[in-house]
């Protein structure tokens, strides 16, 4: 890339000559945040990859939303600036075992976390994203027997507010499970008035202590919307970005995972997508995302499925 180019300006020219639009999760970097068309939680992708009329459809994110926007719009190119931004939550479900785990509970409906392969939602009875999860999990009779996969984080605290007891596959987001109590217990009593927002794929002793459990766009709401000024945010601190951006005279500390060894509460996954590569990745229009036909023809219908009762 010539050194004097303006990255933004050229993206957005792209964009406009090749018909595309850019999507972004709030966990990637603030500049890919800016250069975007749309940015949103996991939920607001999928609905927007579902109504949009571009050509091209940029997926700034890790690789199973890629998969989701390409399931969903089988007929546009659906471009990803690094193929290698993968997801420890949906690696934590590997498809052949998932596959026994179901076979072993017949008569179980299957709920799968957006944050899964192409090939596992194909396993599936209905996605969830971390937005209509508790919605979705309600709209089956009380007594459903229902397995959770693959987040074991996210599928407790839904048992616990739902009160149902969904066999849970024992995977976890690695950035989430990090987040540590003492620490935060830490903050609050350095920042005794402000509120902990918490994203649900964290520990149980983590979503206990917190003010508002929720997802990424949720957290955003209630951040704007409630009058407290100052919010330790334990998640991916890539949402600070739209946070501070949203509310920019209030004060968002990001929670401190675990270990002093890991000092850091970011996805790296998210943050390989820098705006050099989505510049290369508009003008070649390459890499992009292929989902096997056959396993796009199965995981279409759970994602459908989240779609229509999420409306
Ligand atoms: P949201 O659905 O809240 O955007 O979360 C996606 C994700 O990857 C969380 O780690
Ligand atoms: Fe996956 Fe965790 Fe990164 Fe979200 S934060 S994309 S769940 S690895």
């Amino acid at each position: 890339i010539a050194k004097n180019i303006d990255l933004k300006t050229e993206i957005r020219r792209m964009c406009q000559e090749k018909k595309a639009i850019i999507m972004a999760h709030y966990y990637t970097q603030g500049a890919i945040q800016e250069v975007a068309d749309f940015v949103g939680d996991s939920l607001a992708l999928a609905q927007k990859a579902a109504t949009t009329d571009a050509d091209i459809i940029v997926m700034c994110g890790v690789h199973f939303m890629g998969e989701t926007n390409k399931i969903l719009c089988p007929d546009k190119k659906v471009l990803t600036p690094d193929l290698n931004a993968s997801c420890s939550l949906a690696e934590s479900c590997p498809t052949d075992a998932f596959k026994a785990f179901v076979e072993a509970h017949p008569n179980h409906t299957v709920v799968s976390y957006v944050n899964t392969t192409a090939a596992t939602k194909a396993l599936t009875d209905v996605v969830v994203t971390s937005s209509n999860a508790q919605q979705i999990v309600e709209s089956f009779p009380k007594d459903t027997p229902i397995i959770f996969g693959p987040d074991r984080n996210l599928g407790g605290y839904i048992n616990r507010i739902t009160g149902r007891k969904m066999l849970l596959w024992d995977g976890a987001c690695h950035v989430h499970d990090r987040f540590s109590v003492d620490k935060i217990m830490t903050l609050k009593a350095e920042h005794p008035h402000a509120k902990v927002l918490a994203h649900p794929e964290c520990k149980a002793e983590v979503l206990d202590i917190a003010d508002k459990v929720g997802s990424t766009s949720a957290l955003l709401k209630y951040c704007i919307t409630n009058e407290a000024q100052e919010f330790i945010v334990v998640t991916e601190s890539g949402i600070l970005h739209e946070m501070q951006k949203g509310a920019p005279h209030k004060t968002f500390i990001p929670a401190p995972p675990d270990s002093d060894a890991c000092a850091c509460n970011e996805c790296e996954h998210m943050k390989l997508i820098t705006m050099e590569k989505l510049y290369n990745c508009l003008k070649y229009e390459y890499p992009e995302i292929e989902v096997d036909e056959a396993i796009a023809a199965q995981a279409v219908k759970p994602i459908e499925r989240m779609l229509a009762i999420s409306k």
